[in-house]
């Protein structure tokens, strides 16, 4: 499956970087064998994760909830108190683990990129500015010991060498400890059409059987799976070494239901792929049509998920005039690749005038429409990509 020339999602430019950009052919691949939907070229780990990572976790308020809901929710069930040690991988900003440092619990969070570990740091979160592998995870075990609980939200689908982080799991958990994961859920992305999940830092869009399968490898098992709305939908996994966890009957079922949709079938990709070529020619031709009638069109939030749609659409700053982001790394640079749009603070939005607004960061929609209600008061329509072209 190809989306053709694409720039590094993330890397929102300033006007001196428009043409130092670096692009990659991006092809999306799925295996058989071991049922992971991946990209088949990934860029080196340094063009995605430096010291300007433009995502912040905590710019929304949903996230801030469903983070600190799970940090309550792990130090009941493990029991933790300030003897425990829990280590985040990919811990960003600190949104997770600013809820586990107030309780005064041990921890660490290991993050790739320099600036969002300086902003976890100031906060007063203990921070690694690492890659985590079987490396890391050594250093880790014999500085801190081992870890009771070891977290990874949105990260797994980040890291290319995915074997050596796992293996560093395997290293760094306690025999009876536990390792949270939770990223977009394949199952998810093929319902709603959400192809602009896919970009170099979205390198695996996992399901349940591969993420079994990788874990399996390393003597370890999925005992239990909550499924959830975040990013579109994502699906958190608890995992354990095997036989330490009675399986639940949530794992037995899904793995039933992956198998029935056919998560584990290359025709299954196949026929997404027809979707969203038809989605892509939808949005491309309702914006040109707009614009030749002189509607004024704005974008609103300019996720990672936005470069893939901007790219793989052909949509550039002749169709959108500008995006609203609330993101301080964001706000005034432009996006990547051909699109060049640039980037206002959504504090703007409301004094903006446009007749048209996509929705880039649809997966918040109800948040942001909350907040922006005036748009629809004042005849504002929204354009949401996906899964079906609709504006409201
Ligand atoms: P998000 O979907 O969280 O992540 P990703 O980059 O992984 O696709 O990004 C949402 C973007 O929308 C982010 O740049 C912040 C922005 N945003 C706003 O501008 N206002 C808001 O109220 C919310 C919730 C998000």
């Amino acid at each position: 499956m190809s989306f053709g020339k694409m720039p590094i999602a993330n890397s929102f430019l300033k006007k001196n970087q428009f043409n130092k950009q670096y692009f990659y052919n991006m092809e999306a691949g799925f295996c058989n064998t071991c049922f992971t939907f991946q990209l088949i070229k990934i860029p080196k780990a340094k063009m995605m994760f430096n010291n300007n990572y433009a995502y912040l976790a905590s710019t929304s308020s949903v996230m801030k909830k469903h983070w600190n809901k799970l940090s309550k929710k792990i130090i009941k069930k493990s029991k933790l108190n300030t003897k425990s040690f829990v280590v985040e991988i990919g811990s960003n900003d600190g949104i997770f683990l600013k809820n586990i440092a107030k309780k005064k619990i041990n921890h660490l969070g290991v993050d790739a990129s320099k600036n969002v570990c300086e902003i976890a740091k100031s906060k007063g979160i203990n921070s690694l500015n690492d890659f985590f592998n079987i490396k890391t995870a050594k250093k880790i075990k014999l500085k801190y010991g081992q870890a009771d609980v070891i977290v990874s939200t949105n990260t797994m689908h980040h890291i290319e060498n995915i074997n050596s982080v796992v293996k560093g799991m395997c290293e760094l958990i306690k025999d009876d400890g536990i390792i949270i994961t939770e990223d977009p859920s394949l199952k998810e992305m093929l319902k709603k059409n959400a192809y602009d999940q896919i970009y170099a830092e979205h390198m695996y869009i996992w399901s349940l059987s591969s993420m079994s399968y990788l874990f399996k490898k390393y003597g370890m098992e999925i005992y239990d799976i909550e499924n959830n709305n975040l990013h579109g939908g994502c699906s958190r996994y608890f995992i354990a070494k095997r036989n330490k966890k009675k399986i639940s009957s949530r794992v037995i079922s899904q793995m039933k239901l992956e198998k029935r949709i056919g998560l584990n079938k290359l025709s299954t990709f196949k026929k997404f792929q027809k979707r969203i070529v038809t989605l892509r020619g939808e949005l491309k031709s309702i914006l040109s049509k707009l614009k030749k009638r002189n509607k004024i069109i704005v974008g609103y939030g300019a996720p990672a998920k936005s470069t893939t749609i901007l790219n793989f659409c052909d949509i550039n700053f002749k169709l959108i005039d500008k995006i609203f982001d609330n993101t301080p790394t964001k706000i005034g640079k432009f996006t990547p690749g051909k699109s060049l749009i640039k980037i206002e603070d959504s504090k703007k939005f409301k004094k903006t005038f446009s007749d048209y607004c996509v929705l880039f960061a649809w997966n918040h929609k109800k948040e942001i429409l909350s907040k922006e209600k005036h748009y629809s008061k004042q005849h504002g329509k929204w354009i949401i990509p996906v899964p079906k072209l609709k504006i409201v």
